[in-house]
């Protein structure tokens, strides 16, 4: 069965409620504090003005995957790993105590020649029983996310956490679980030349952007991780949460979408 657009976004919970006026190009401001608190518009209402504040921006140029930029962190053998032994390494590691507690480690799942990548923040509760990212309701709701763009989970995606191992009681990530995992996460990069990354919720945004910035004011631009654009969104689970806040998903998805068209045409 074959799904329209009207179809992918009543399953994501965004038809017929509201519509997002305009597509958003590659190089918008970040919304200010009183656009972001704003309420989506609705479907039916008169034209208003548009949400974005849209500003000139070079266009991207049509390019192949742009080579990933090298770190400059302290180097590990982690760097130098091809995808079987950096999946080894992941899987038997002991980096960080949160090896002590879980049931296995989660090292991503999908196309590893992915044009897109969505990094969360950890396995929870299912991911670490099943060993694959995203699998509870957060899960189901990233696939509809995924569906909305006309994606699907393992084609052409990969999806990967900042943290391989979950930390117990669902605990937010502590900084040193993040230094210790994130080489891996930067290596998978590194091997897999996503074309594009969406970076899903504030540890996902901060780790790989190496800033304290509070995610509001990271939607709505594309920044730059080593060379590849990144564009910064909720986190499925904070939506499940905050249902109402679907709609700025959307408009961070449509930023994403049209970035991709960008650095192909
Ligand atoms: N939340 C995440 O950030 N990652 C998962 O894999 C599951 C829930």
């Amino acid at each position: 069965m074959s799904l329209t657009r009207q179809d992918r976004l009543q399953a994501l919970g965004l038809w017929p409620t509201w519509r997002l006026r305009v597509a958003a190009p590659v190089g918008i401001e970040p919304l200010s504090p009183a656009q972001e608190s704003a309420p989506a518009p609705l479907e039916s209402a008169p034209p208003e003005p548009v949400p974005l504040a849209v500003v000139p921006s070079a266009p991207m140029a049509a390019t192949p995957a742009l080579p990933v930029v090298p770190c400059i962190r302290e180097s590990s053998p982690i760097d130098a790993m091809n995808w079987d032994a950096l999946l080894a390494e992941i899987k038997s590691c002991t980096r960080c105590e949160l090896a002590k507690s879980r049931t296995q480690a989660v090292p991503g799942v999908g196309d590893i020649h992915a044009e897109w990548l969505f990094v969360g923040e950890a396995p929870g509760a299912n991911e670490d029983r099943l060993g694959e990212p995203f699998v509870g309701d957060a899960g189901k709701l990233l696939d509809a996310i995924l569906a909305a763009i006309g994606l699907a989970r393992g084609s052409n995606v990969f999806i990967a956490n900042v943290l391989k191992s979950r930390p117990p009681g669902n605990r937010d990530p502590k900084p040193e679980e993040v230094a210790a995992c994130l080489p891996f996460l930067e290596r998978q990069i590194e091997l897999i030349q996503p074309r594009l990354i969406v970076a899903l919720g504030r540890f996902a945004a901060q780790s790989l952007l190496a800033t304290d910035t509070p995610i509001g004011r990271m939607r709505g631009q594309v920044h730059r991780y080593r060379g590849v654009p990144l564009v910064v969104t909720y986190h499925p689970a904070y939506l499940l949460r905050n249902p109402l806040d679907k709609a700025k998903v959307w408009e961070d998805l449509v930023l994403a979408r049209d970035t991709m068209h960008a650095l192909k045409n």
